[in-house]
């Protein structure tokens, strides 16, 4: 168990490519802590930093207090678990297992003890004189996990370790992951570009974008009070929806105004938009805060678009409009309402729930 402090790192490849940017994180012991951002923005280059297979440009790495900016991958007392697990073929699952413990020297009688036991909490039991190729692929996932327990490490990396299996069995071993690290309480960082499994998995999460932290901070905390646009939209599916427009203050009251429609904003958000006064803004809303009925207790707030594409999802539909000038959004509905392609229908917006961004891909959030 330990803590994981990073101080203002910077990695810089071959004097040129800045793949993180000055971050500085703080682990707290036990935690299951998730990086995610997509493909490029240096979640792989952080854990292996943390890991000591890659040198740092400038800063620190704190494990329990010491800075191991110089001490070897193996005097870090780290495992680290890989998307392409790569066990050795020729050996059991067993031996798998094993072979970290034997190359430390570690006696035949403890390493049978920890292999038996990672392999009772992994539920592997039965599995221990087979060899790889006579494993599913979440049975083999399991084992490169049991590799990295047995060495009863002080934090385990975890890349990206769930991509390998399909959809289904993705799910499962999620879940499986999540109540390994309750018993193990061992501090975790895991890397995923999945925003879902990362929002069930960390009891924070940081979101990363060309090699800058985002926003650090427990997931739905994240989710509701995204600290600008590209967090707003890089979680939830089906996405946040975007509307371009500009704010006007009319009788004391700040409005979003675009080509067709004017949106009274919350009260809240009044001193906030201020010095906004006809600024050109983006508002963002989540599908699940448009509805085709108004909200109780507000201004009707509506838009009117036209049904393009309409998704059943069971308890939900998720219906693609589009607006006249070509501008898309989506709304999650109620199953049971009945629209019909082409029809042009008015849409709600839960106008508490919305955000105001400034201009540009990482635009600040200056409604919350
Ligand atoms: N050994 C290297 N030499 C040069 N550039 C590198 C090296 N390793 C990574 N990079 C660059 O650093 C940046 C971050 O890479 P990294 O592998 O950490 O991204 P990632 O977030 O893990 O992406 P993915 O989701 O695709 O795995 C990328 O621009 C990548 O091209
Ligand atoms: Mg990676």
């Amino acid at each position: 168990m330990a803590r994981v402090l990073l101080e203002n790192v910077i990695k810089i490849f071959d004097g040129e490519i800045t793949a993180i940017n000055n971050i500085s994180l703080d682990i707290v012991d036990k935690e299951f802590m998730v990086i995610v951002g997509p493909s490029g923005c240096g979640k792989t280059t952080i854990l292996r930093m943390i890991a000591g297979l890659e040198d740092i440009t400038k800063g620190a790495i704190m494990i329990d207090g010491k800075v191991v900016n110089n001490t070897p991958p193996k005097d870090r007392d780290i495992a680290m678990v890989f998307q392409n697990y790569a066990l050795y073929p020729h050996m059991t699952v067993y031996q798998n297992m094993a072979f970290g413990l034997k190359l430390r020297k570690y006696p035949k009688s403890e390493i049978k003890q920890r292999v038996e036991e990672a392999a009772k909490i992994l539920g592997i039991e039965q599995l221990l004189d087979r060899k790889p190729k006579a494993l599913s692929g979440g049975q083999r996932q399991r084992v490169a996990l049991g590799r990295a327990i047995v060495r009863h490490p002080k934090a385990f990396l975890f890349d990206e370790p769930l991509s390998s299996l399909d959809a289904k069995l993705r799910i499962t071993t999620r879940t499986e992951l999540k109540a390994l690290h309750h018993r193990l309480q061992t501090t975790s960082i895991y890397v995923t570009h999945d925003q879902i499994e990362a929002m069930i998995l960390g009891d924070r999460i940081c979101v990363m974008h060309n090699g800058v932290i985002q926003q650090f901070a427990a997931p739905m905390l994240v989710y509701d009070m995204p600290v600008n646009r590209f967090v707003a939209g890089f979680l939830g599916t089906p996405p946040m929806n975007f509307f371009d427009g500009r704010i006007e203050f009319k009788a004391n009251k700040a409005y979003f105004i675009d080509s067709q429609n004017s949106i009274c904003l919350p009260a809240r958000m009044k001193d906030k938009l201020a010095g906004y006064n006809n600024k050109e803004v983006v508002l963002g809303i989540r599908p699940e805060n448009l509805s085709l009925q108004p909200y109780i207790g507000q201004e009707d707030n509506c838009i009117s678009g036209v049904v393009r594409v309409i998704e059943p999802l069971g308890n939900k539909v998720e219906v693609h409009f589009e607006i006249t000038d070509g501008i898309r959004f989506i709304a999650n509905v109620d199953a049971h309402i009945k629209m019909k392609i082409d029809e042009c229908v008015l849409i709600y917006m839960d106008i508490e729930k919305s955000h105001i961004f400034e201009l540009g891909e990482t635009g600040i959030n200056i409604g919350t």
